[in-house]
Protein backbone atom coordinates (compact mmCIF):
# COMPACT_ATOMS: atom_id res chain seq x y z
CA UNK A 1 0.00 0.00 0.00
CA UNK A 2 2.88 2.01 1.16
CA UNK A 3 4.73 1.32 -1.98
CA UNK A 4 1.77 1.81 -4.08
CA UNK A 5 1.65 5.32 -2.79
CA UNK A 6 4.91 6.13 -3.41
CA UNK A 7 4.89 5.10 -6.34
CA UNK A 8 2.44 7.05 -7.83
CA UNK A 9 3.74 10.37 -5.98
CA UNK A 10 7.03 9.71 -7.45
CA UNK A 11 5.26 9.88 -11.09
CA UNK A 12 3.30 13.15 -10.40
CA UNK A 13 6.11 14.77 -8.98
CA UNK A 14 8.64 13.39 -11.47
CA UNK A 15 6.50 13.89 -14.85
CA UNK A 16 5.41 17.76 -14.65
CA UNK A 17 2.50 17.13 -17.34
CA UNK A 18 0.51 20.22 -15.89
CA UNK A 19 3.60 22.40 -16.56
CA UNK A 20 5.40 23.71 -19.04
CA UNK A 21 7.27 21.50 -21.79
CA UNK A 22 10.59 22.87 -20.42
CA UNK A 23 9.74 21.49 -16.80
CA UNK A 24 8.72 18.18 -18.41
CA UNK A 25 11.31 17.94 -20.50
CA UNK A 26 13.53 17.92 -16.77
CA UNK A 27 13.38 14.27 -16.74
CA UNK A 28 15.75 13.90 -19.93
CA UNK A 29 19.86 14.80 -20.11
CA UNK A 30 20.34 18.11 -21.47
CA UNK A 31 21.49 16.17 -24.97
CA UNK A 32 17.97 15.93 -25.12
CA UNK A 33 16.33 18.58 -23.69
CA UNK A 34 18.25 20.64 -26.38
CA UNK A 35 16.52 18.79 -29.36
CA UNK A 36 13.34 17.79 -27.76
CA UNK A 37 11.64 21.09 -29.52
CA UNK A 38 12.17 19.90 -32.79
CA UNK A 39 11.77 16.45 -32.98
CA UNK A 40 9.59 15.27 -29.40
CA UNK A 41 5.49 16.46 -28.77
CA UNK A 42 4.31 19.10 -27.05
CA UNK A 43 3.00 18.46 -23.34
CA UNK A 44 -0.58 19.92 -24.52
CA UNK A 45 -0.33 18.10 -28.19
CA UNK A 46 0.67 14.63 -26.36
CA UNK A 47 -1.85 15.08 -23.77
CA UNK A 48 -5.10 15.81 -26.88
CA UNK A 49 -3.91 12.97 -28.40
CA UNK A 50 -3.52 10.75 -25.71
CA UNK A 51 -7.14 11.48 -24.82
CA UNK A 52 -8.65 10.43 -27.96
CA UNK A 53 -7.02 7.59 -28.44
CA UNK A 54 -7.48 5.99 -25.41
CA UNK A 55 -11.17 5.31 -25.77
CA UNK A 56 -11.32 2.66 -23.11
CA UNK A 57 -9.57 1.95 -20.39
CA UNK A 58 -6.26 -0.33 -21.08
CA UNK A 59 -6.16 0.50 -24.68
CA UNK A 60 -3.05 -0.72 -26.33
CA UNK A 61 -1.57 2.59 -27.78
CA UNK A 62 1.32 2.19 -30.50
CA UNK A 63 3.86 5.30 -30.76
CA UNK A 64 5.41 4.45 -33.77
CA UNK A 65 8.45 6.30 -33.70
CA UNK A 66 9.02 6.81 -29.83
CA UNK A 67 12.28 8.63 -29.87
CA UNK A 68 12.64 10.04 -26.15
CA UNK A 69 9.32 8.79 -25.19
CA UNK A 70 7.77 11.75 -24.28
CA UNK A 71 4.27 10.99 -26.24
CA UNK A 72 4.49 7.78 -24.15
CA UNK A 73 5.10 8.93 -21.04
CA UNK A 74 2.51 11.85 -21.08
CA UNK A 75 -0.08 9.37 -22.20
CA UNK A 76 0.67 7.00 -19.48
CA UNK A 77 0.39 9.84 -16.88
CA UNK A 78 -2.62 11.47 -18.14
CA UNK A 79 -5.06 8.65 -19.31
CA UNK A 80 -5.52 4.85 -18.25
CA UNK A 81 -4.20 3.68 -21.69
CA UNK A 82 -1.25 0.98 -21.84
CA UNK A 83 1.39 2.98 -23.75
CA UNK A 84 4.73 1.06 -26.02
CA UNK A 85 6.61 3.24 -28.12
CA UNK A 86 8.90 1.41 -30.98
CA UNK A 87 12.02 3.26 -32.16
CA UNK A 88 14.91 2.38 -34.06
CA UNK A 89 17.32 4.00 -32.14
CA UNK A 90 18.85 2.02 -29.71
CA UNK A 91 19.74 4.83 -27.34
CA UNK A 92 17.03 6.43 -27.24
CA UNK A 93 15.32 3.09 -26.21
CA UNK A 94 17.46 2.45 -23.13
CA UNK A 95 17.04 5.72 -21.54
CA UNK A 96 13.56 5.76 -22.23
CA UNK A 97 13.51 2.40 -20.34
CA UNK A 98 15.71 3.73 -17.51
CA UNK A 99 13.37 6.98 -17.11
CA UNK A 100 9.99 4.86 -16.95
CA UNK A 101 11.72 2.27 -14.13
CA UNK A 102 13.21 5.15 -12.21
CA UNK A 103 10.13 7.09 -12.24
CA UNK A 104 8.07 3.68 -11.62
CA UNK A 105 5.82 4.84 -14.66
CA UNK A 106 3.91 0.96 -15.28
CA UNK A 107 2.00 1.48 -18.05
CA UNK A 108 4.92 2.08 -20.37
CA UNK A 109 7.79 0.05 -22.54
CA UNK A 110 9.96 1.03 -25.32
CA UNK A 111 11.24 -1.61 -27.64
CA UNK A 112 14.38 -1.55 -30.08
CA UNK A 113 13.30 -2.00 -33.57
CA UNK A 114 12.18 -1.06 -36.78
CA UNK A 115 8.75 -0.18 -37.47
CA UNK A 116 9.18 -2.57 -40.33
CA UNK A 117 9.55 -5.51 -37.94
CA UNK A 118 5.65 -4.73 -35.97
CA UNK A 119 2.80 -6.37 -36.30
CA UNK A 120 0.00 -3.44 -35.64
CA UNK A 121 -2.54 -6.10 -34.77
CA UNK A 122 -1.05 -6.30 -31.68
CA UNK A 123 -2.03 -2.52 -30.34
CA UNK A 124 -5.67 -0.91 -30.55
CA UNK A 125 -4.61 2.65 -31.28
CA UNK A 126 -1.56 4.21 -33.09
CA UNK A 127 0.30 7.84 -32.60
CA UNK A 128 2.78 9.43 -35.13
CA UNK A 129 4.53 12.12 -35.07
CA UNK A 130 6.52 12.26 -38.97
CA UNK A 131 8.57 9.52 -38.26
CA UNK A 132 9.90 8.93 -41.30
CA UNK A 133 10.72 12.43 -42.74
CA UNK A 134 14.36 12.03 -41.98
CA UNK A 135 14.59 9.64 -45.16
CA UNK A 136 13.89 12.77 -47.37
CA UNK A 137 14.92 16.11 -45.34
CA UNK A 138 18.83 15.96 -44.76
CA UNK A 139 17.89 18.72 -41.79
CA UNK A 140 14.91 16.42 -39.68
CA UNK A 141 17.59 14.26 -38.59
CA UNK A 142 18.00 13.28 -34.50
CA UNK A 143 21.76 11.85 -35.57
CA UNK A 144 23.73 9.99 -38.12
CA UNK A 145 23.21 6.60 -36.68
CA UNK A 146 20.71 5.16 -38.94
CA UNK A 147 20.42 4.71 -42.88
CA UNK A 148 18.21 6.99 -44.48
CA UNK A 149 17.40 6.89 -47.99
CA UNK A 150 13.83 7.99 -50.04
CA UNK A 151 13.33 4.33 -50.75
CA UNK A 152 13.37 3.79 -47.25
CA UNK A 153 10.67 6.28 -46.60
CA UNK A 154 8.69 4.47 -49.45
CA UNK A 155 8.86 1.22 -47.82
CA UNK A 156 8.10 2.65 -44.11
CA UNK A 157 5.15 4.45 -45.24
CA UNK A 158 3.73 1.87 -47.82
CA UNK A 159 4.09 -0.82 -44.63
CA UNK A 160 2.48 1.14 -42.14
CA UNK A 161 -0.25 2.55 -44.47
CA UNK A 162 -1.14 -1.76 -45.40
CA UNK A 163 -0.75 -2.23 -41.89
CA UNK A 164 -3.40 0.42 -41.21
CA UNK A 165 -5.76 -1.04 -43.50
CA UNK A 166 -5.99 -4.17 -41.67
CA UNK A 167 -7.13 -2.84 -38.63
CA UNK A 168 -10.96 -3.06 -37.34
CA UNK A 169 -13.37 -0.40 -37.93
CA UNK A 170 -13.17 2.24 -34.88
CA UNK A 171 -9.00 1.53 -35.03
CA UNK A 172 -7.91 5.50 -33.56
CA UNK A 173 -5.07 7.17 -35.19
CA UNK A 174 -3.33 10.48 -34.28
CA UNK A 175 -1.17 12.14 -36.29
CA UNK A 176 0.86 15.37 -35.59
CA UNK A 177 2.74 16.98 -38.63
CA UNK A 178 2.55 13.82 -40.64
CA UNK A 179 1.63 13.90 -44.12
CA UNK A 180 -2.24 12.26 -44.44
CA UNK A 181 -0.61 10.38 -47.63
CA UNK A 182 0.08 7.22 -46.07
CA UNK A 183 -2.73 7.03 -43.97
CA UNK A 184 -6.07 4.44 -45.82
CA UNK A 185 -8.27 6.42 -47.33
CA UNK A 186 -11.16 4.46 -44.94
CA UNK A 187 -9.56 6.42 -41.89
CA UNK A 188 -12.22 9.38 -41.43
CA UNK A 189 -10.63 12.44 -40.14
CA UNK A 190 -12.69 13.22 -36.80
CA UNK A 191 -10.78 16.45 -35.63
CA UNK A 192 -8.25 18.43 -36.04
CA UNK A 193 -6.18 21.07 -33.52
CA UNK A 194 -2.75 22.55 -32.95
CA UNK A 195 -3.79 25.39 -35.80
CA UNK A 196 -3.94 21.48 -38.25
CA UNK A 197 -0.99 19.69 -37.14
CA UNK A 198 -2.73 17.64 -35.02
CA UNK A 199 -5.19 15.23 -37.03
CA UNK A 200 -7.28 12.64 -34.86
CA UNK A 201 -8.94 9.84 -37.06
CA UNK A 202 -10.61 6.90 -37.10
CA UNK A 203 -11.15 3.68 -38.75
CA UNK A 204 -14.72 4.10 -40.80
CA UNK A 205 -16.47 1.18 -42.57
CA UNK A 206 -18.94 3.62 -44.43
CA UNK A 207 -16.07 5.23 -46.12
CA UNK A 208 -14.37 1.87 -47.35
CA UNK A 209 -18.04 0.66 -48.54
CA UNK A 210 -18.63 3.92 -50.45
CA UNK A 211 -15.45 3.58 -52.07
CA UNK A 212 -16.01 0.37 -53.03
CA UNK A 213 -19.74 1.21 -54.46
CA UNK A 214 -17.85 3.73 -56.55
CA UNK A 215 -15.63 1.24 -58.09
CA UNK A 216 -18.22 -1.18 -58.70
CA UNK A 217 -18.91 -1.16 -63.04
C1 LIG B 1 9.89 13.12 -34.73
S1 LIG B 1 10.50 11.85 -33.66
C2 LIG B 1 9.03 11.61 -32.67
C3 LIG B 1 9.29 11.06 -31.27
C4 LIG B 1 8.07 10.75 -30.42
N1 LIG B 1 7.04 10.06 -31.16
C5 LIG B 1 7.49 12.00 -29.82
O1 LIG B 1 6.52 12.49 -30.40
O2 LIG B 1 7.95 12.50 -28.80
C6 LIG B 1 10.46 10.43 -34.78
C7 LIG B 1 11.21 9.21 -34.28
O3 LIG B 1 10.92 8.12 -35.17
C8 LIG B 1 12.05 7.26 -35.21
N2 LIG B 1 11.96 6.45 -36.43
C9 LIG B 1 12.11 6.88 -37.71
N3 LIG B 1 11.95 5.87 -38.59
C10 LIG B 1 11.71 4.76 -37.85
C11 LIG B 1 11.48 3.39 -38.17
N4 LIG B 1 11.45 2.98 -39.46
N5 LIG B 1 11.27 2.50 -37.19
C12 LIG B 1 11.31 2.91 -35.88
N6 LIG B 1 11.53 4.20 -35.50
C13 LIG B 1 11.72 5.11 -36.46
C14 LIG B 1 13.22 8.23 -35.21
O4 LIG B 1 14.41 7.60 -34.79
C15 LIG B 1 12.72 9.32 -34.24
O5 LIG B 1 13.19 9.06 -32.94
Amino acid sequence: MLRALFKSSAKQIALHIEGTDEEFDRIYPRNIRRISEQHFTPLNVAKTAASFLVSRPATRVLDIGSGAGKFCFVGAASTKGVFAGIEQREDLVNLSNSIARKLHIQNVRFIHTNVMGIALKEFDAFYLFNPFYENVKAGERIDDTVLVSPSLFASYSSYTRSQLSEMPEGTRLATYYTSPSFIPNDYRQVESSSDGHLLLWEKCLFNQKTRESQMAP
